[in-house]
Parts: C-alpha cells; sequence; structure tokens
C-alpha cells in the first residue's frame, strides 16, 4: 500500500524537501501501526529538514515530532484498531521516520490514548510546543508559583512554544509580560492575554550585570543565550524559571548571585524524552483545568504540500503562532 509523505533528501550537503509516494513496508519495523490525521511543525522539525545532523543522522527521512491519528493495527493489548492516539518526541521524527507522513510505525511504549475531552485536531494544536510549554508550567506549579507571587514572562512569545506558555498562564490567572521580536504581533499577543508586551531588542543583552531590579517572580523561556542570561538576572526572591529553547544561543552567560542571593530556581524542560506518564497528564490537564478554549482560533492548518514553505518560515524566526499538518 501506498502513502504520500514528505521525505527529505540529502544532495551534496544540501537538503531539499519534496512530497513523495512511498510504500508502507518502506516504514520502520515497529509494532503500532498508527493512519496519522494531524501534525504539526515544531522548531526540531524545521532542523530535521534542514540537515541538523544533532537531529537526525540519516538522509533520506521524514520528519515530524508529532501524529495524533487512529490506529491501524497492534500488538499491543493497551489499543485496539480504530483507537484514538497521540504521539509525540522520543525518537519518532528524528531517526524514525515521523508524523510528515501519513502512516507511523512505532513501539507502542511511545503511544498515548487521547483523552476523552480533546479532539485529535486539538491536540496537534499543542503538539509538542504545547506539550513542552506544559511540562514548563508544571514545573513552575510544583516549585509553588502562583500569580500573587507577582509577575512572570514568556520569552520567544509568538512562537509554537511562546504562544501556548502564554495562554496557559493567562488561563491560571498570571499577568503575563511578553517578550517578543515582533512589535507589529503587539495587538495579537494583547488579545491572547499579554499584560505587557516588551520589545526584545530594547534589552540591553550586553550589560549583564550579576543582579538587575527584581522584575519578574518567574517565567517561561523559549529562547536560551543572551535573552535568558539577561532574564535570570531580573528575578525576584525564590523566583522559578523554566527553560526549553535555543533559538537565541546555546550559552548562558550569568553569575551565581541570582541563585545565592535571591535563591532562583532554573529547570530544564526535555519533552522529547519525558515519561510517558507525565506526558499524559499534561495531555490530561489540556482536556480538563488547562483547557484552552481558544487554541484552534490560532493555528494555521496547512496541507502537506504546503509543509516545505512553512519549514522555511520557521528556520527564518518568522513564523508566528502553531502550524497545523492536516491529511484528508
Ligand atoms: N526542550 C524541549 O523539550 C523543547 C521542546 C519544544 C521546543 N523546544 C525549543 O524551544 C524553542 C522554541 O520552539 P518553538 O517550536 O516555539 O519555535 P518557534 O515557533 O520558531 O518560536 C521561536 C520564537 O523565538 C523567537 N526567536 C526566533 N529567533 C530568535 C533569536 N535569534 N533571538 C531571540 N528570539 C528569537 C521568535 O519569537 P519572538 O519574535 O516573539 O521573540 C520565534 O517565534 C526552540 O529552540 C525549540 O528547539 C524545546
Amino acid at each position: 500500500m501506498e502513502y504520500r509523505t514528505l521525505v527529505t533528501t540529502e544532495d551534496n550537503k544540501s537538503y531539499v524537501n519534496s512530497i513523495e509516494n512511498r510504500d508502507i513496508s518502506n516504514l520502520p519495523d515497529n509494532d503500532t501501526l498508527i493512519k496519522v490525521k494531524f501534525s504539526s511543525l515544531n522548531y526540531k522539525d524545521a532542523l530535521s529538514a534542514s540537515g541538523n545532523k544533532g537531529v537526525t543522522r540519516n538522509y533520506p527521512h521524514t520528519p515530524g515530532i508529532d501524529a495524533a491519528g487512529i490506529i491501524e493495527n497492534s500488538s499491543s493489548d493497551k489499543f485496539k484498531t480504530g483507537d484514538e492516539v497521540i504521539v509525540t518526541g522520543y525518537d519518532m521524527g528524528m531517526n524514525t521516520f515521523g508524523g510528515f507522513g501519513e502512516y507511523i510505525k512505532v513501539p507502542q511504549e511511545w503511544v498515548i490514548k487521547k483523552p476523552k475531552n480533546l479532539s485529535l485536531s486539538e491536540s496537534m494544536a499543542f503538539g509538542t510546543a504545547g506539550l513542552t510549554a506544559g511540562l514548563c508550567m508544571r514545573k513552575l506549579l510544583q516549585h509553588g508559583l502562583e500569580p500573587n507571587d507577582g509577575n512572570v514572562f514568556v520569552s520567544g512569545v509568538t512562537g509554537g512554544v511562546g504562544i501556548i506558555s502564554l495562554m496557559l498562564f493567562k488561563k491560571l490567572g498570571f499577568n503575563v509580560t511578553a517578550i517578543t521580536g515582533k512589535l507589529d504581533q503587539e495587538e495579537f499577543l494583547r488579545n491572547l492575554g499579554a499584560d505587557q508586551v516588551i520589545d526584545r531588542n530594547t534589552l540591553d543583552l550586553d550589560l549583564i550585570s550579576p543582579l538587575q531590579k527584581p522584575i519578574y517572580s518567574g517565567g517561561i523561556d523559549a529562547v536560551g543565550g543572551k535573552i535568558l542570561s539577561n532574564l535570570i538576572c531580573s528575578t525576584s526572591q525564590r523566583a522559578a524559571i523554566a527553560c526549553c529553547g535555543m533559538v537565541g544561543g546555546l550559552s548562558l552567560d550569568t553569575s551565581i548571585f541570582p541563585f545565592i542571593l535571591r535563591g532562583l530556581t532554573l529547570f530544564g524542560i526535555d519533552s522529547a524524552e519525558s515519561l510517558l506518564e507525565t506526558k499524559e497528564e499534561i495531555w490530561n490537564n489540556f482536556a480538563s483545568s488547562w483547557k484552552l478554549k481558544n487554541i484552534d482560533k490560532n493555528i494555521k492548518d496547512i496541507s502537506l504540500e504546503e509543509l516545505p514553505e512553512e519549514i522555511d518560515k520557521i528556520l527564518k524566526g518568522k513564523q508566528v503562532g502553531r502550524v497545523r499538518v492536516v491529511y484528508d
């Protein structure tokens, strides 16, 4: 049986993305075959689709770290044909063919039964970006962060992780500062619940003094580099930051002072390899107490054919919000 899929091919160190028909026997030899109904685009997919060997070692390859669909067959007792399921992360889309194809074949240990009050399409409006925002929030709430503690921030806020972090903070009653490089999106961000919008270019990133004015009781950083270094110095007593991204750089330039004089906690988030139970907890939250009514409104639906253009946009930092791939 043939299926449609995006294939990234290596050609003399350049990488080409094309849509092809492939035979299903090309899928890896895993125990659970899923017909994909929706996928979504994340920054990591763009890295995989552009030849980042830290993400994907071998080409040709099908990226896509997210998939929501229907069990076609599985040797697992946990699933029966027709069950609606979600798969995110682990090796999918990295070195195992991913959700940018109409079918995936993955180990049952990666698969989650979709919660009742969340549709397949909603699940991919969240995708790994949403899961990551949820994992950040889980850490901050476990730390004890509360709206009364004061203002929180979200950096890289117009991106996938950023937007859902903003909406979640708002849903939970926090006063949120949105830090962005796209001031033209201010109205959009305010409509999503941002109380303040700051242009990241106005932060003095070369002046990282050990301690700056304590402005934030916590936050979610999807950028890393100098922005995170700066924000670390701007936190108040007993603050907590959850960091997950590196679009702004890989290094962290800071001092010990925010940690030993203000008791700052910095949480690192790795959504791909999170325990399946932890992922289930977040998906259940998205189906209940963290339900975001507007999640479907702020999403761009595209076909497989439109993916290469959107991949290019996310690589250039030009993407706003989430992109969902919809199959027929
Ligand atoms: N650790 C994990 O488990 C995990 C999971 C998912 C994603 N991530 C990482 O989190 C980051 C965000 O992912 P995403 O899917 O939200 O990506 P995205 O949709 O591309 O969003 C990234 C946002 O960061 C800002 N940005 C882009 N280039 C920048 C630069 N040079 N300096 C500062 N800010 C910049 C932009 O927002 P503004 O213009 O609004 O500032 C952009 O929209 C990526 O590094 C991704 O790899 C990590």
